[in-house]
């Protein structure tokens, strides 16, 4: 057990059991987490590869989006990013170094597979071996991500990417070969990430690879990829050398109404928004607002959407303010990201609560991706004192002990982002890491806060405000 107090030897009982009564009975500020709680932190393929086009690569959607004019700014790309391709021992000794049980990573389809169908990259493959053998020596649980926003080029070119229903079977293709390599080693799976953005950031605003703006069919590639999910759930399974923890990662947030009066208005986007895959997911049915949008809804979709999970996975930075007048910015009084996001950790205890009271059919939960970003600074001697990232971070794990005191089953949490890295159409000008990165040298330093994170991933404990 990671928290050896003298009131849990006094009492004789687990240390979990006597700081949860002594929290209880208001002796103790600290609040320490269930013994099995993971402590994690994340990246993404193309957000910290690099190796672009290296040992048979194929090109992925985002190599194309960074080569379009005023697409990404400062016109950055990822090709070199992080370059962890080459350096993933050196980041994984500082994860290792950081304390932390899991790292979640996401595999480059078009890296493994360069077409995103046809034959397989052995050299590609080897790759992700390496990774997963280094994370397994240093005591690291892998946690692997199948789709993180970077399709081949090709599937795009050819089919239309997720917009053409092929495309689900080449994913569940993709999947069964990734599941059957490495599901000896790895146990811990997620399909996609964040569907709502491929969807609507790719193919409604254009923000995002491919970058299409058509908002006729976002909804379509939205169930596309709900359908990937299914499919890939499935094909999963059945190639499984272990029994998995399968699941799927959200953003989720909730909706606020900055005036009262809006308040059936903010309830409207919650439903919409997280209603569109909370619905399909975890009952089997899409509410009127999202099949409004899709075109192509064929018999058994919604049962093949429909898979058993064994967790769900949240990735929350801020709330959804919402008003009628349509401003919602700035709050007065409140704290925003160097993204512009507003820092309103309540909301994460009141999400979390929202998802258990309203789907008590949901799996347990995680918090897969929660940080912020900040311009650091080096100082002369080295150190980066990112305090604002530090009481983000503090602020929102105490939001989840809260939720977790309130009955939530939340399993583990990890900070966005390991390491300073590509923020997509917002280039390297966002800083999310607990480490930094010089990107001219490729040095990196581990930040205040990811000291901070350190310590609390190894206590396993935090303290937390006075009883709201
Ligand atoms: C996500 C992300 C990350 C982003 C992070 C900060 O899953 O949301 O894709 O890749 O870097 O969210 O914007």
């Amino acid at each position: 057990m990671k928290c050896k107090t003298p009131l849990a030897k006094l009492l004789r009982v687990g240390s979990h059991q006597a700081a949860a009564l002594a929290y209880k009975l208001g002796l103790s500020s600290k609040y320490c987490f269930p013994p099995n709680f993971v402590w994690g932190t994340g990246t993404s393929a193309y957000q910290v590869e690099g190796a672009h086009d290296l040992d048979g690569k194929g090109e992925s959607i985002w190599d194309r989006l960074c080569t379009v004019e005023g697409q990404i700014k400062n016109g950055d790309t990822g090709n070199i990013a992080c370059d962890q391709y080459h350096r993933y021992a050196q980041d994984m000794e500082l994860c290792r170094k950081l304390g932390l049980d899991v790292y979640r990573f996401s595999i480059s389809w078009p890296r493994v597979q360069p077409l995103g169908r046809g034959p397989f990259n052995e050299k590609g493959m080897d790759y992700y071996d390496r990774l997963i053998d280094e994370l397994l020596r240093l005591g690291i649980e892998p946690v692997i991500t199948l789709y993180h926003w970077d399709l081949p080029q090709a599937l795009q070119d050819d089919l239309g990417g997720f917009a053409h229903r092929d495309t689900v079977q080449h994913f569940a293709d993709y999947t069964e070969a990734m599941v059957n390599r490495y599901s000896d080693r790895v146990k811990f799976w997620t399909t996609l990430n964040e569907p709502w953005c491929s969807s609507f950031l790719g193919h409604q605003t254009g923000y995002h690879a491919p970058g299409i703006k058509d908002p006729l069919i976002a909804a379509q590639v939205a169930h596309n990829l709900l359908l990937c999910h299914g499919a890939g759930t499935i094909a999963a399974r059945a190639a499984a050398r272990q029994k998995l923890d399968l699941g799927i990662v959200l953003n989720l947030t909730i909706s606020e109404a900055l005036d009262p009066k809006d308040s059936h208005l903010a309830e409207k986007v919650f439903r919409r928004d997280c209603g569109f895959y909370l619905e399909p997911l975890l009952r089997g049915k899409y509410c009127e607002a999202a099949m409004a949008g899709i075109s192509d809804l064929r018999e058994g979709d919604l049962k093949l959407i429909n898979q058993p999970m064994d967790y769900l996975g949240i990735n929350y930075y801020a709330r959804n303010l919402v008003s009628s007048s349509g401003k919602t910015h700035p709050v007065p009084g409140a704290k925003y990201t160097q993204m512009g996001w507003e820092v309103h950790p309540q909301a994460l205890r009141r999400l979390l609560n929202r998802i258990a009271r309203d789907y008590p059919e949901a799996p347990p939960l995680y918090v897969t991706e929660n940080g912020a970003a900040y311009s650091d600074v080096v100082t002369d001697t080295g150190s980066i004192h990112d305090s604002e990232r530090q009481a983000y971070l503090q602020s929102h794990i105490e939001q989840v002990a809260l939720a977790i005191k309130d009955g939530v089953d939340v399993r583990g949490y990890f900070a966005w982002s390991l390491l300073d890295n590509f923020e997509w159409a917002e280039g390297y000008d966002r800083r999310f890491g607990l480490i930094h990165v010089d990107f001219a040298t490729q040095e990196r330093r581990i930040k205040e806060s990811g000291l901070w994170y350190k310590r609390t991933a190894l206590s396993n404990k935090i303290v937390l405000p006075r009883q709201p």
